[in-house]
């Protein structure tokens, strides 16, 4: 199970050929990923916020516990909602793991190692992220934009400058 999934692929390079594995993120993140990754017969997608306490009612053949994988998503929220999601896993899915990284608490942001980068490096790069944002939301329909300023704007704390530019384009 890997949760805050994006358009991450753990699955196809763990795979045994038997388990069964979800991939839960926020709706428009699944809706773009079941577009490029689709759904399998042992892969599905949850389409719910990690803190909404319903997702672990989706996953089916839940015998023992279940593995999860969290990966880049605990930095960008609040540490009283960490807790209040590992409250619900010991509620609900006992005997089960996860593995996940945690943000130290000297990086005062999550984006901090850009930062630690030469100051031409650091261009480079937002400039290769804006564009690649830019080029994405002009193409991109309506809902989908609609979807992603509903998402900036309830589950994450957008930063930088790059999210500014969106109603710009
Ligand atoms: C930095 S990306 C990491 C994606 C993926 N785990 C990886 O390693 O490539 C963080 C992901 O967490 C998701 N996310 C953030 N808040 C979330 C929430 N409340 N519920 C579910 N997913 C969330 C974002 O939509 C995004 O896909």
């Amino acid at each position: 199970m890997n949760i805050g999934a994006g358009l991450d692929t753990t699955f196809y390079r763990i795979d045994n050929g038997l388990i069964h594995w979800y991939d839960l993120d926020l709706p428009a993140v699944i809706e773009l990923r079941k577009l490029l990754i689709p759904e399998t017969d042992r892969t599905a997608c949850i389409a719910k916020s990690f803190l909404d306490s319903s997702w672990y009612k989706d996953v089916k053949n839940f015998k023992d516990g279940i593995f999860m994988t969290a990966g880049g998503v605990f930095p960008l929220i609040q540490k009283a909602q960490v807790k209040q999601f590992f409250s619900m896993l010991a509620d609900n899915l006992p005997n089960s793991e996860i593995v996940f990284d945690v943000q130290s608490t000297l990086d005062g942001h999550f984006d901090v190692w850009i930062t630690q980068l030469l100051p031409d490096k650091q261009k480079t790069l937002r400039a290769a992220q804006t564009e690649a944002l830019k080029s994405w939301w002009q193409k991109a329909p309506q809902n989908q934009k609609d979807a992603l300023i509903a998402t900036l704007k309830t589950h994450t704390t957008p930063h930088g400058t790059e999210w500014a530019h969106l109603k710009a384009w």
